[in-house]
């Protein structure tokens, strides 16, 4: 038997909901227990909200303008609990006309039987989505989105004074599905505000990683200054796509002799740079499953030409590869430069699951030659939430900016967030060190608009520190969101433990431990961690010191601690979930008396 509800209006059958929007109506018609039309006018409001349960399986949405077909979605419509709503945009769409052709999963329900489920009553039309944070774990100084899935940075660049951050995002879900470009920008790299997503998926397929450029000398006859986005279509395969902006990348247009780019094995994740030597554009494409980076060039960012491919039996070939880049460095302390060939790899990390490896070596416009043996591989850091970093492309005066995703694919979905899943690492600016052992390795520290973040410290002196735990307390205010800052002399064989903890007994234990030259950092008891067997760890970094004078920077938010020794020899960037904030500091040593100075505790001014 068919039944049709008018929800918000006139009510038949026994499934109604009402409508935030007075007047405005949705209508809904089960067709058979697994299809069901949902039908509305463009005009009745702003948005469909639909209900979600993120533990059900997701149900294939349709959405017909006029009858035509403007997008596909997954989305896990809520069955017996609502999570949360998500928003479906009526206005905008290209037709007066809205059908939602929702095929749910198969229960084995008798075919023309009902199916009553929560989503039926609870769908409606609204003006307003309300995306004031609800959580607790969101947070406070890193980029997130206000609501949906996020993962890799996208299309980064700078352009007048403006920062621009795309990445991936699920718009109807907090699980990873339905890839688009979402899009926020930035006046200083750490305050960011959320703009209009750029990019959703159309036949061709969902809209995953890639990057943009600003076509300085109109090489793709799309305008002076007009930026040009390389991302792959991922629909049946892996494909290429180009799209461009006039309007300094608030809004693209694809281009129609899209795909640009088809190569023959599964790749992804374009990443783009002007070569001006050889006046041309080089582009790293990752060809996920053979462990290889494909380096392209093109004259006018619509026609490339494979030139090499760099990676066979190089570092870690355990996961498949994603999110190059290929960055030009100068070496610290002398007047060389090299090239770095990030790669980004899932899994395989140092800890499990995602990570970001490099290798430094020589790029002729052509081809890149790794200086280290094929069996050397170099970790951007060794925590075990730093993943598809990438760089800004025109940055100002040559400066080599990175920015990561802050989790791992081991347990992103499942961590205790809801309205939104997933942050931004802090930028990060990146340079080349050579080491006692003949070395060369990647420095990253905070970017220094992150110093604008430090409100008024707090200066301790610690001085020696032995056994007997040195206490000092954190911040309180904003949920005692800090930067943590402390210089300390460690003898041969001493060690430094700096722990952090709340009045629950939960704590992040970090040690600097001299006779191996290493910083670790522990999260088993750091709050929330059951809610994967992945999540609990310690994570341990090769510290590059050499002088037993270490400096290190600790940036404590609601949901993660990011550590860097202040010259970028190591950083460490790991998720924590304390159910109270940590509001005290203990300094000790088991090992020798270590000297510390310089404690300065910076609330951050937001
Ligand atoms: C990396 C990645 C990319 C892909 C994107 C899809 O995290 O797997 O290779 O483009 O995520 O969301």
């Amino acid at each position: 038997m068919k039944q049709t509800i008018i929800v918000g209006g006139l009510l038949i059958g026994s499934f109604a909901t009402a409508s935030a929007v007075s007047g405005a109506s949705l209508k809904v018609e089960n067709l058979s227990a697994t299809n069901t039309l949902v039908k509305a006018m463009s005009t009745d409001g702003k948005y469909i909200l639909l209900p979600v349960q993120e533990n059900v399986a997701p149900a294939h949405i349709r959405v017909l303008s006029d009858g035509r077909l403007d997008e596909t979605l997954n989305i896990n419509l809520a069955e017996s609990r609502v999570d949360y709503y998500v928003p479906l945009l009526l206005d905008g769409r290209n037709g007066n006309d809205i059908l939602l052709d929702v095929r749910t999963p198969d229960k084995g329900i008798v075919a023309g039987e009902a199916q009553p489920s929560l989503w039926i009553d609870e769908i409606k039309i609204a003006d307003e989505f309300d995306i004031s944070n609800r959580e607790k774990y969101r947070p406070a100084f890193h980029h997130t989105p206000d609501y949906g899935w996020m993962n890799d940075p996208n299309g980064m660049f700078f352009k007048d004074g403006v920062w621009h951050l795309s990445y991936q995002w699920n718009p109807y879900g907090s699980k990873w599905e339905n890839m688009s470009w979402g899009h926020s920008t930035s006046n200083d790299l750490v305050h960011w505000n959320s703009q209009n997503p750029v990019l959703y998926g159309d036949a061709l397929g969902a809209v995953f990683s890639g990057s943009a450029v600003v076509d300085k000398n109109n090489t793709a006859g799309f305008g002076k200054d007009a930026v040009v986005a390389l991302f792959t279509s991922a629909g049946a395969s892996q494909v290429q796509s180009l799209a461009h902006s006039s309007d300094d990348g608030m809004t693209y247009e694809r281009y129609p002799g899209n795909p640009v780019i088809a190569y023959e094995r599964e790749s992804r994740d374009p990443n783009m740079f002007w070569d001006a030597e050889n006046g041309r554009w080089v582009l790293l494409l990752a060809s996920a499953l053979d462990h290889e980076m494909l380096i392209f060039t093109s004259p006018d960012l619509k026609e490339w030409s494979l030139q090499s491919k760099f990676g066979n039996g190089y570092g870690s070939q355990t996961g498949v590869w994603e999110c190059p880049d290929l960055l030009r460095l100068p070496v610290e302390g002398t007047d060389k430069e090299k090239w770095v060939l990030i790669c980004n790899i899932n899994p395989g990390g140092p800890f499990g699951g995602s990570a970001t490896q490099y290798f430094v070596g020589d790029f002729d416009g052509s081809k890149f030659i790794a200086d280290s043996p094929a069996e050397v591989t170099k970790w951007m850091d060794y925590g075990k939430d730093h993943y598809a970093a990438v760089s800004f492309s025109n940055a100002p005066d040559d400066r080599a900016i990175m920015i990561g995703w802050m989790s791992n694919w081991e347990y992103a979905n499942d961590v205790p967030t809801m309205q939104f899943r997933s942050a931004n690492t802090l930028p990060r600016e990146v340079s080349l060190f050579e080491f006692n052992d003949g070395q060369t390795y990647l420095a990253s520290v905070p970017a220094k608009e992150v110093d604008l973040l430090r409100g008024t410290p707090k200066h301790f002196h610690p001085g020696k520190v032995g056994k007997g735990a040195k206490r000092f307390s954190l911040p309180t205010a904003n949920d005692g969101i800090c930067e943590i800052e402390f210089e300390a002399d460690l003898k041969k064989d001493s060690n430094l433990e700096i722990v952090l903890s709340n009045a629950e007994g939960e704590n992040v234990v970090m040690t600097l431990n001299a006779a191996d030259d290493t910083f670790s950092m522990d999260r088993r008891n750091s709050g929330l961690t059951d809610f994967s067997e992945y999540f609990p760890c310690v994570t341990t970094a090769p510290a590059y010191n050499g002088t037993g004078h270490y400096k290190v920077r600790i940036f404590v938010d609601r949901s993660s601690i990011e550590a860097f020794s202040a010259d970028g020899h190591f950083s460490m960037t790991n998720l924590v979930f304390p159910t109270k904030p940590y509001t005290t500091m203990t300094l000790s040593s088991a090992n020798g008396v270590v000297k510390v100075e310089n404690l300065n505790v910076y609330p951050i001014k937001l």
